[in-house]
């Protein structure tokens, strides 16, 4: 197996991410009837499932190594799937949801940012042009899930048991 660059390891690890994100916005769709964050979900998931295309898409353009990419990439992905089976158990409902992808969201918008840092050094201009399309998304998406939480304790009862 080629052997992986810190900015490879990076990417690796934000495709993973993008991958575990559209589980996660797919499991939490179903924890909630709020139409609306319903519909929030979905545009999440899809540009999660275009951010690990465009991901692939350059490790394709890195010579012998986009398999090792892609596997560290599963790595990734089973951690991050793993952890949300950790904190999402049977009982969770929407809230613990929400809570779960506000973690997830923060963690890929800090993971896209060293990624960036990495490649002010590195001064590779697919990989810039793809950080300069994803961060926006990413920080938008963090946004969308800490509104939606939020909105969700706002109908909270806080004096009755869960
Ligand atoms: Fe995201």
């Amino acid at each position: 197996m080629a052997e992986l660059t810190t900015l490879e390891e990076k990417l690796a690890e934000v495709t993973g991410l993008a991958q575990a994100a559209q589980d996660a916005a797919e499991k939490v769709e179903s924890l909630t009837d709020d139409e609306e964050l319903q519909k929030r979900l979905e545009q999440m998931r899809e540009e999660a499932e275009e951010t690990e295309r465009r991901c692939t898409e350059l490790a394709d353009h890195r010579d012998g190594k986009k398999t090792a990419i892609l596997e560290k990439a599963g790595e990734t992905k089973s951690e991050a799937a793993e952890m949300m089976r950790t904190y999402l158990g049977d009982d969770a409902d929407d809230l613990d949801g929400f809570e779960w992808l506000t973690m997830a969201e923060a963690g890929e918008v800090g993971h896209w940012e060293v990624l960036a840092k990495l490649n002010e050094k590195a001064g590779e201009d697919e990989l810039r042009e793809l950080v300069e399309w994803v961060l926006p998304i990413q920080q938008r998406h963090f946004n969308d899930v800490r509104e939606g939480s939020l909105k969700l304790a706002a109908e909270e009862d806080p004096d009755v048991s869960p």
